[in-house]
């Protein structure tokens, strides 16, 4: 029998279930969410309009996430290997914690919440490396029913702050530091830089990592071992009973506006679909290790390390560190270490480890390996070939995922060795999935070998449900470009068979090494410094990080620096303001932007200019003053 009953396991079965959740998607999801432990069983399975946006899927059903997570497999896989942790030193010993041990440190850890005032609804901030008690914080909240907002490691205080008050988080959990590679990360030190801005918070958890000395607020900051202390081992924190559509956590991510949003998930919708699709799409079979390398921070590791694989009670791998320390082998020698089944990563990642040379990987046989994955951005054939032969052996299936935080989980992908791959397209959207192609009138394009830009058209489980505070914004951001239809942000095209290709984002915001940032705001954060009158800022094509960042300032300074001293010391805003994820890999200083008549910036031409494609700049008869475009072009970098 099988062990997932909703798992596709031939190309029949997999158009059979796309057929089903056609023709009733209500009964489809309906009869996969019986496979998971609820505490009350729903009204209705769906009740939506995507005019207000209102999605309810599940709803009057109660749940807890973590009861799906942990304790339904402690009757018989509570020895089963819930979380494997390999640590950013090759030479620090792994760890490989039970299902039970997971259960128990979860529990002890939402008792300590609890004892700290932390209750259901409550909002708490997780600023942590990749070490396993993130994991733990994530499970712990959503056993008292806080709703997690975890925020990757790489934001700066002031991304930090923005996020903790736009939440209104009452709690902060964190570390004196995390490792990645060579480097030490302050985390701590952060913290307390943030909080300095915040005054929701009133207690900070801190784990101790790499024993740096912090300071400790009285009757603000706790350590987490000396607070688990207070618990004793076995103590049991009955899972809040949620109701189906109450948050579980809010993700921000950023958009074509300055500000990042808060992307909401509810707790059975996405629970369902988190699951549905790791199982489905990496054909999961209970026993294998995998191995998501993506951080926490991000949706890819919430739904592909955290609570997909949990669910599913799979055995996932926690990787600390990054694919190039010590050196290019890193992840070819961790997969060997743990007999790696499934691998799943980023373009960014595959492209610089191809660039360091094919040695690091060939004395590896990597045979316990059999599914690949990709996701976060549009993988190039070169990348696609050299995952396929090199890693793969030429044995694997890869599945490219697309999905977006906003999705929740894997939305259109291959379905590893089921349905058919092919380089650069994502494929076939998964059973319940309906995508659509539409022209700048609104109009759905029908037919196959056309492209244009992709929305969806009913929801999923995992859809979106609100931005946190401004339900407006969500409206205006996703339901309103083409109303009653899910707009991506993303074009695509589809092939004469169907498949989706992704040609990446249509609206402001840039994906670098798979990180989303909207051009408004690094154009913000260089606005900030000290002499700047305006910028503008595009991606351009760049070999590693698929996209780069491209600023065009105007500097009005009074000092007498350098250009190079200006850079450098523009970046160092920039770190400051957001963080390293946004430092712009190129910098021009311009005497003018070319700006149409009623003020707006045309980023069309200074895209064209960092492409280095400025030979048909097309119409600028609408500029205030053409002259600066040839002025901008003899400049460029
Ligand atoms: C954007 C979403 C989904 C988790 C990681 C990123 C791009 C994502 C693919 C893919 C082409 C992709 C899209 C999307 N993207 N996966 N397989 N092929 N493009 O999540 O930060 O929310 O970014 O990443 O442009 O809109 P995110």
């Amino acid at each position: 029998m099988k062990h997932y009953p909703y798992q596709i396991d031939s190309l029949e079965s997999y158009k059979e279930a796309y057929k089903q959740s056609l023709d009733n998607p209500a009964a489809f999801w309906g009869d996969i969410a019986r496979n998971f432990s609820w505490m009350h069983s729903w009204k209705n399975v769906l009740d939506w309009n995507f005019e207000e946006p209102s999605v309810k899927w599940f709803d009057g059903a109660k749940l807890n996430i973590t009861v799906n997570c942990l304790d339904r497999h402690l009757e018989e896989h509570a020895s089963d290997i819930a979380l494997i942790f390999d640590a950013n030193d090759p030479e620090e010993a792994s760890r490989h914690i039970s299902y039970q041990e997971l259960y128990d440190e979860v529990n002890r850890m939402a008792l300590v919440m609890k004892a700290r005032g932390i209750k259901k609804g409550d909002r708490v901030c997780i600023y942590m490396g990749m070490i396993p008690e993130l994991a733990i914080a994530v499970l712990a909240c959503a056993r008292i029913g806080a709703i997690h907002s975890v925020i990757f490691g790489g934001f700066s205080a002031r991304s930090v702050a923005d996020r903790i008050n736009d939440a209104q988080a009452k709690a902060v959990i964190t570390c004196d530091g995390a490792y990645r590679g060579a480097k030490q990360i302050e985390l701590k030190s952060i913290i307390d830089d943030a909080l300095e801005q915040c005054l929701s918070v009133q207690s900070v958890f801190v784990v101790n990592r790499t024993n740096t000395p912090v300071s400790m607020i009285k009757d603000r900051d706790y350590w987490w071992d000396e607070e688990m202390l207070n618990i004793p081992l076995g103590s049991f924190c009955e899972p809040e009973p949620m109701n189906a559509e109450d948050p579980l956590f809010i993700l921000y991510t950023s958009g074509s506006t300055g500000k990042p949003k808060g992307v909401v998930h509810s707790c059975g919708g996405y629970m369902v679909y988190a699951t549905y699709s790791f199982v489905n799409v990496f054909q999961y079979q209970l026993g294998e290790v995998h191995f998501c390398t993506a951080d926490i921070g991000w949706i890819t590791g919430h739904s592909y390390i955290v609570y997909g694989p949990l669910c599913a009670g799979a055995t996932s791998l926690m990787f600390e560190g990054i694919p190039t320390w010590p050196n290019a082998s890193r992840f070819w020698e961790i997969c060997e270490k743990h007999r790696v089944n499934i691998l799943y990563t980023a373009p960014t990642a595959i492209r610089s480890l191809m660039g360091l040379g094919d040695e690091f990987v060939e004395s590896f046989s990597l045979q316990s390996l059999r599914v690949l994955g990709s996701v976060g951005e549009p993988i190039n054939e070169e990348a696609w070939q050299w995952f396929h032969d090199k890693v793969g052996k030429g044995r694997c299936p890869i599945v490219d995922t697309w999905w977006q935080t906003e999705t929740g989980g894997i939305m259109i992908s291959n379905i590893a060795g089921i349905t058919p791959q092919k380089p650069a397209f994502a494929t076939l959207p998964l059973p319940g999935i309906f995508p659509e192609l539409v022209n700048e009138n609104g109009n759905v394009i029908e037919g196959n070998e056309v492209s244009g830009n992709l929305v969806i058209s009913h929801p999923w489980p995992a859809t979106i449900r609100t931005t946190w505070g401004d339900h407006e914004r969500c409206k205006q951001t996703y339901f309103s470009a083409y109303p009653g239809k899910y707009f991506t942000g993303d074009g695509a095209l589809r092939d004469k068979d169907g498949n989706y290709r992704i040609t990446g984002r249509v609206d402001d915001v840039l994906n670098v090494s798979g990180h989303r940032i909207g051009t408004a705001e690094v154009e913000n954060a260089i606005n900030m410094h000290q002499g700047v009158v305006e910028s503008a800022v595009v991606g351009y094509p760049h070999d590693l990080k698929g996209q780069g960042i491209y600023a065009y300032v105007i500097y009005q300074g009074k000092h007498n620096e350098s250009q190079d001293q200006l850079r450098s010391d523009i970046l160092s805003t920039v770190i400051r303001i957001i963080g390293p994820i946004a430092k712009p890999d190129k910098i021009q200083f311009v005497q003018g932007l070319p700006k149409t008549r009623s003020g707006k910036i045309m980023r069309r031409i200074l895209r064209k200019i960092a492409e280095r494609d400025a030979s048909n700049l097309g119409d600028t008869s609408t500029l205030l003053d053409p002259s600066v475009v040839d002025s901008i072009r003899q400049g460029a970098l």
